[in-house]
């Protein structure tokens, strides 16, 4: 419930807003204006909308003064170079934070919980194609010392990485794997050479690479 007093203070505060002629009284603001019958009324600009526009200026003004001038503390020059020297720094960040995301340079594990978790990977993933041994099927034998898309670490890395050849069915799992995984992985099939698997496949590929 609004009281009466509460109800003309909120006529006054919209008639000092809108400063709006009242109805019923526009010979007050009519102009002799006349165009074939269609009169003019002169009303004034409200003031909620003067101000703001007033405001709108000075901000202007000041805008103006801070982006164009190019001023010592401030320019759209430095809050560029500013704003790229601080994406650098977060980059920096969170490559520190997340090292195995980041991984370029491919070791070779040869310590027990990395291959084991190679192993786990291996036998999860792989075991359809190459067989949980590394004897080979669908996939080539990854036990022998000869391979179609090169041995070694960094070799084996990338053919996991980036896949095998279009089309033969070695796709390419970075996008399921982190590079610690995948090292993790090319150290387990690394560490699988020279075991002597169940059914062995005959071996395919004219590089020949054996581990140290
Ligand atoms: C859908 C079947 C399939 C799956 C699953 C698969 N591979 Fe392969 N893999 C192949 C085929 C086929 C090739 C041969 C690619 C070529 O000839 O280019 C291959 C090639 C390879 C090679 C290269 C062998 C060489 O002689 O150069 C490696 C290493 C390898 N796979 C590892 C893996 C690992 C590790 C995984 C699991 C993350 C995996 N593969 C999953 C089918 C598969």
């Amino acid at each position: 419930m609004t009281t009466n007093k509460e109800q003309s203070f909120i006529k006054r505060l919209m008639k000092s807003l809108t400063k709006a002629n009242e109805l019923g009284q526009e010979d007050k603001v009519m102009t002799d204006h006349d165009y074939d019958g269609i009169r003019e009324l002169n009303n004034v600009l409200p003031p909620w909308w003067l101000y703001g526009f007033y405001i709108t200026i000075i901000i202007g003004i000041f805008y103006y003064v801070q982006v164009f001038t190019n001023s010592e503390e401030y320019s759209q020059d430095k809050e560029f170079v500013n704003d790229v020297e601080q994406a650098n720094k977060d980059i920096e960040a969170y490559k520190t934070a997340h090292p195995e995301l980041f991984k370029t340079d491919v070791v070779l594990f040869t310590d027990a919980e990395n291959l084991a978790a190679g192993k786990t990977i291996f036998e999860a993933t792989c075991l359809a194609c190459h067989m949980a041994d590394g004897g080979g099927g669908i996939g080539p034998n990854l036990t022998d010392d000869h391979w179609i898309l090169g041995g070694g670490i960094e070799k084996i890395y990338h053919t996991i990485s980036e896949g095998g050849r279009p089309g033969k069915g070695m796709i390419p799992w970075k996008g399921s794997f982190k590079p610690m995984q995948i090292q993790q992985v090319a150290s387990y099939v690394i560490s699988l050479q020279g075991t002597t698997p169940a059914n062995p496949k005959a071996s395919e590929g004219d590089i020949v690479w054996t581990k140290q």
